[in-house]
């Protein structure tokens, strides 16, 4: 690592709201993560949003008296030369294309949703040739550096770039692991410290396995609590629509949120249509978040993350990515739920696949802990995710429209090969500016 002078860390989608987190993040983390160049990279298009948040950037720095150069860009190449992290956090699109995902498919009476069903499809078909031309510009100006990717779907991207690049150091990485935990030590009303969860599974579709408080199983009591409506965990962006208990008891593991798409579908469907005509979609709401948010990150005075950052579903996704960062610069050996190869970890999925599992994390990068074998009762529903993932990156990366058509028709939240087709062909007219590899 070139590291003699301090890290260089480059943020591709540097203008997003969730910047200030990683900053935060950052400086929180100084005297073992010496960063010395951090710099922000956008498109023209983000450049208004990278110029609001790079100066609050500037000034949660300066405040905090860390000798941290924080640089904006919109020069790609520039920034990525011999960096030591590149973390991904873009959107294709920006919001705009996220509510077409949510729009369109509920149209169809379909679910409506970023990562999962026929919007994670099309958000994959967007961000995938993109991260594919980031990592051949790294493979030129910084080949020994990591890729944390956080851009969704973080579970497709990750696999597609162990698939179709030459790229090995790469880690997908999401909040949703952190979240549970913290649901976890909430529903036992203790800090996180003392709370360790077995994750495996693929990212928005993980399984807590087994949990532990203090190193004791109390994966029984964790269920009871939920089970008991003492504690029912979801995310901002998810609706906390309860678990049938006697579910939760039979199945026997903590579900993600994102489950909630698999399982209640009905409810999840119904709740999506009601939202999206009270207070719009999901993106719709967040677009409103972001210009409050916006607001007050034009404050010269503010130099601090504004607790309304909260209120995103991402939120505390910087201790999963700085945590990620210090324990690779540093070598230190902890456990942390990650993105990375399979090889043999699941015993249900390929090798060569990307997977949603604890790791050891060291210099060389994520060793996954084998789980072996999913329960029978998951196992399907998990493999099929992962054919999805895998059909819809050849699609993404070919532009083959029956390779699309093939993802889309067998995500099983799209219920028929017709409507696969209607839904399809009405998000590839919506989003053919973004799609070039379709035209
Ligand atoms: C969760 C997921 C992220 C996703 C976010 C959306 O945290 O883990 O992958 O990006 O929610 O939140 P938003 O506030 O944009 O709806």
């Amino acid at each position: 690592m070139n590291n003699q002078n301090g890290l260089k860390i480059v943020t591709i989608g540097g203008g997003s709201s969730y910047t200030p987190e990683l900053i935060e993040g950052f400086i929180k983390r100084y005297d073992s993560l010496p960063i010395r160049e951090l710099w922000l990279v956008d498109v023209p298009e983000g450049e208004e949003k990278l110029n609001i948040v790079g100066a609050l950037a500037k000034r949660m720095v300066k405040e905090a008296g860390v000798p941290m150069d924080v640089h904006l860009t919109l020069n790609r190449q520039e920034a990525l030369k011999d960096a030591d992290f590149v973390t991904t956090q873009f959107r294709v699109g920006l919001l705009d294309a996220r509510a077409k995902d949510e729009r369109i498919p509920l149209k169809h009476g379909v679910i409506g949703q970023e990562t999962n069903g026929p919007g994670g499809l099309f958000k994959g078909l967007r961000t995938i040739p993109v991260i594919l031309d980031i990592v051949k510009d790294m493979e030129r100006l910084c080949p020994d550096a990591w890729l944390i990717n956080f851009t969704n779907p973080a579970g497709m991207v990750t696999e597609a770039i162990y698939r179709h690049s030459n790229w090995k150091k790469v880690v997908g990485l999401c909040n949703v692991p952190v979240g549970m935990r913290m649901g976890v030590a909430k529903a036992l009303d203790v800090s996180p410290e003392r709370v360790h969860v077995d994750f495996a599974g693929l990212n928005h579709m993980v399984f807590g396995m087994d949990m532990y408080l203090d190193g004791q199983n109390v994966t029984d009591t964790v269920i009871e609590k939920i089970t008991s409506g003492d504690s029912s965990m979801t995310m901002r962006n998810i609706v906390d629509l309860g678990w049938e208990p006697e579910f939760i008891k039979a199945l026997n593991m903590l579900p993600c949120p994102y489950h909630r798409y698999y399982y209640k579908t009905d409810e999840m469907l119904a709740q999506e249509m009601k939202d999206s005509e009270e207070k719009g979609t999901r993106a719709e709401v967040v677009q409103q978040l972001e210009n409050e948010l916006f607001e007050l990150y034009k404050d010269e005075n503010l130099n601090e993350k504004p607790e309304q950052l909260e209120k995103r579903g991402g939120a505390y996704y910087s201790d999963a990515a700085c945590s990620l960062i210090d324990s690779i610069y540093n070598d230190r050996g902890d456990i942390q739920p990650v993105n990375t190869l399979n090889q043999g970890a699941i015993g249900s999925l390929p090798d060569d696949s990307a997977v949603e599992i604890n790791c050891i994390i060291t210099k060389s990068g994520p060793k996954p802990i084998a789980i072996g074998d999913l329960p029978v009762a998951v196992r399907g529903l998990v493999q099929q995710i992962k054919s999805f993932e895998r059909v819809s990156a050849e699609a993404a990366v070919t532009g083959d429209y029956h390779k699309a058509l093939l993802a889309m028709t067998i995500n099983p939240l799209v219920p028929s090969d017709t409507l696969a087709k209607t839904i399809l062909d009405e998000m590839l007219e919506a989003h053919k500016k973004d799609l070039p590899q379709f035209n």
